[in-house]
């Protein structure tokens, strides 16, 4: 018998109740002479532990959508690792984090706390971060399960949600992080899901998670997400937090003793606790002390790597020292390196634009320009940001987000910057002087008014040491190597859901699986920076794609092979990205999908050969017949470049279905459905032009197929069609 096990028979019926519940705001209950508490903190980017009123020090990494556009796994590990090396300093067993919901609408409040629209990339920097913090003996915990993708009404919004698009967008992004790193904890949002609050979700909670998903350790509930007791419980939820929460473990206590709930049922929900907490104590080490300015470091390095930039006409940067700049904006001096809520950290040191400046003994004159605490307009800093600009020969301009307009608790309203900083950027751009942007935020903002700017630079919400990180990559110290995570529409009303986020009651997710890319490339809608696109000081060349086979049966996998050179003068990193195009699926399928990337380091002239491997889930989408994830037998586009709109390399290759009850058509189906695949459109055209001699231009493309009986002058029988069907079906296998 396990200890665990062993401390479990010891447990009296109140004891096991009373663990359900949090001992306090970040403990869970300790059990006299039998189990040890353990504490969680905030999380994700750095450690927000609260001890005697206050929050204790620690590094401020950049934020999830930061790093997310580094799309470096090995980047966040090492982040995870110091996170785990800060917990293990302060005696906490499990940070909170990483927040991987998609990001449905770019106005989401927390979309700085999450890392992409895309649930690959989301996924595979979740597990990067969850195996580095869970190396050093301390838990993550993936959140927040699942859909929590607005603020408005966020602790009880029903997110309405079809089962494909839950299981290949929203889920998805939570999937590998938990099957592959398994994370100690996972918590449960605030929200409802398809009618149940996700704290009792019994789908979510057990037949995904634990069933499907073969998870084992601990469902937390969000702080405050719990409801009634025994059915959370019931549903798979261990800890209710925060606590103590007396009447809820008294209802679990009655609830046991009146057969509501079996011993067995509870037994397994603390079985997870008591593991869990073993983990956790068997985890700490005394006095343990961790290098803080390494750790800054590591978050500089981590800035310089997720920046995006994302225009640099006739390579204006980098910028040369001896330049003489007016640095114009008031996010120079205000640095804005982190969003608000529970994720907001106490930093250890933070610089601004002007330290950084300094410290490099780079000159500059400096001007504030706008305020940050309103939109309104002060006459007295534009005159000021004017006249220091006049004298210099380029401009800096500090522009993004203030910190009052990208937090948890609310949703942005706009997506546009302040108006008091486009104004000042006009007037700036008309001295007819080069002009960078460097922007600070959290996420996508309209840029349609950006055209007289010769670069852009994107720091994102960059941590404490992001002014340093700016600096460095403004004057070539370091090179640009980030892309972005998610797309930048060109306009607000673009987006799919623009004209419902955020709805209150109830969230129905009708654009289903075209999220960001997958629906802006659907509606080939033009937008001003794709998923996946970023520069660099130097360029980089495509070539010589490679497939190890041309058809495939769906259990085999598939290499991809293909080359990248630095053909630029600087050493560089380019992030290549793999998107997989089936050419004819039988549902509706986003256009493309990124199934793979790699980020690689080469010198000038230096050329690499890169693989990946791609497998069943690479081509799948899932099925809602079969509740599984299926594959076509069709053919399938491999496209390799540097952005989802950027593609150069394309190869192609079968992949056969083991699929073999699959219903293609049936005498319901449309005439504008087997219009939509060669095979079948070929068939149908024989049958109406050579068999039923119609005219096919007078048919409505909306007609099912049991129709033609009618219309065929007798020639066509029931019998006759459903041999046609059946004889398309297997065609098309
Ligand atoms: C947030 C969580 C956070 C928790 C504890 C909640 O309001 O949604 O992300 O971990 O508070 O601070």
């Amino acid at each position: 018998m396990t200890k665990a096990m062993e401390i479990l028979k010891s447990l009296t019926l109140e004891e096991k109740a009373s663990l359900t519940s949090g001992k306090d705001c970040w403990r869970t209950v300790d059990v006299e002479g039998k189990l040890e508490s353990i504490m969680m903190s905030d999380g994700p980017h750095g450690l927000r532990k609260e001890e005697d009123g206050r929050t204790v020090p620690a590094t401020c990494f950049p934020s999830s959508s930061t790093v997310a556009n580094s799309w470096d796994e090995n980047l966040i590990y090492k982040i995870g690792e110091a996170l785990g090396e800060e917990c293990l300093a302060n005696n906490v067993q499990v940070i909170l984090g990483p927040g991987v919901n998609i990001k449905r609408s770019p106005l989401c409040g927390r979309n700085f706390e999450y890392f992409s629209e895309d649930p690959l990339l989301a996924t595979k920097m979740a597990s990067g971060h969850i195996r580095g913090v869970q190396s050093k003996g301390v838990g993550a915990c993936i959140k927040h399960f699942a859909a929590n993708n607005q603020e408005t009404d966020r602790f009880s919004v029903n997110a309405v949600i079809d089962e494909r698009t839950l299981r290949e967008i929203y889920l998805s992004s939570f999937e590998e992080a938990v099957k592959e790193a398994k994370p100690w904890m996972i918590m449960s949002a605030y929200n409802k899901l398809n009618g149940d609050y996700c704290s009792e979700n019994k789908y979510l909670l057990t037949d995904v998670l634990r069933d499907n998903w073969g998870y084992e350790g601990v469902v937390v509930s969000d702080w405050g997400a719990a409801n009634e007791p025994v059915n959370g419980v019931k549903a798979g939820l261990d800890i209710r937090m925060p606590g103590p929460v007396p009447s809820a473990d008294a209802a679990i206590v009655e609830a046991v003793k009146s057969g509501k709930l079996s011993m067995e049922e509870l037994d397994k929900n603390v079985l997870r606790i008591i593991e869990l907490v073993e983990k956790g104590v068997k985890g700490r080490i005394e006095n343990y002390k961790t290098d803080m300015s390494a750790h800054n470091e590591l978050a500089m390095k981590a800035a310089e790597e997720s920046a995006v930039l994302l225009k640099n006409n006739n390579n204006f940067l980098p910028l040369g020292k001896s330049d003489k700049i007016a640095l114009i904006g008031a996010f120079a001096e205000e640095i804005r390196y982190q969003g608000g809520g529970s994720s907001c950290v106490n930093a250890t040191e933070v610089s601004n634009l002007l330290q950084a400046f300094d410290d490099k003994n780079i000159d500059y004159t400096y001007a504030r320009g706008f305020k940050t605490e309103d939109d309104s307009i002060d006459d007295n800093l534009v005159l000021e940001a004017i006249a220091i600009a006049e004298k210099s020969d380029k401009i800096i301009m500090c522009m993004g987000l203030p910190f009052r307009m990208e937090s948890e608790g609310f949703d942005r309203w706009t997506m546009s910057l302040p108006q008091n900083q486009i104004e000042l950027f006009s007037k700036l751009a008309k001295l007819g002087k080069p002009i960078v942007i460097v922007l600070f935020q959290g996420s996508p903002v309209e840029m349609e008014w950006s055209e007289n700017a010769d670069s852009i630079l994107a720091m994102y919400t960059g941590g404490q040491s992001v002014a340093k990180a700016c600096v460095n990559l403004l004057f070539g110290d370091a090179v640009p190597c980030g892309k972005l995570s998610e797309t930048w529409a060109l306009k607000l009303e673009n987006n799919p859901i623009a004209l419902s986020f955020p709805e209150k009651g109830t969230a129905t997710y009708s654009e289903g699986v075209y999220v960001g890319y997958r629906y802006y490339d659907k509606k080939k809608l033009d937008v001003m920076y794709p998923f996946g696109y970023g520069l660099s000081y130097t360029t980089f060349e495509y070539s010589d794609i490679k497939l190890s086979a041309s058809e495939i049966s769906e259990c085999d996998s598939l290499e991809v092979s293909f080359k990248v050179k630095n053909t630029g003068s600087v050493a560089g990193k380019e992030i290549c990205e793999l998107y997989v195009e089936p050419t004819y699926p039988s549902v509706s399928r986003p256009v493309r999908e990124l199934k793979g990337f790699k980020k690689i380091s080469l010198d000038p002239g230096e050329e690499k050969t890169i693989t990946m491997t791609l497998n069943k889930r690479s081509f799948a989408f899932y099925d809602v017949e079969t509740h599984d994830w299926q594959v076509d037998t069709t053919v399938y586009k491999i496209l390799v470049g540097a952005s989802s709109r950027d593609l150069p390399l394309m190869a192609s290759v079968k992949v056969n279905s083991s699929r073999t009850n699959k219903t293609f058509f049936t005498t319901d189906s449309r005439v504008y459905e087997l219009n939509a695949n060669p095979i079948s459109k070929e068939a149908l055209n024989k049958l109406l032009t050579e068999d039923l001699k119609l005219d096919i231009s007078a048919l409505s493309i909306d007609l099912p197929l049991s129709k033609l009986v009618g219309f065929s002058g007798g020639i066509l029988s029931v019998d006759m069609l459903d041999r046609f069907v059946s004889e398309l079906n297997k065609k098309i296998q």
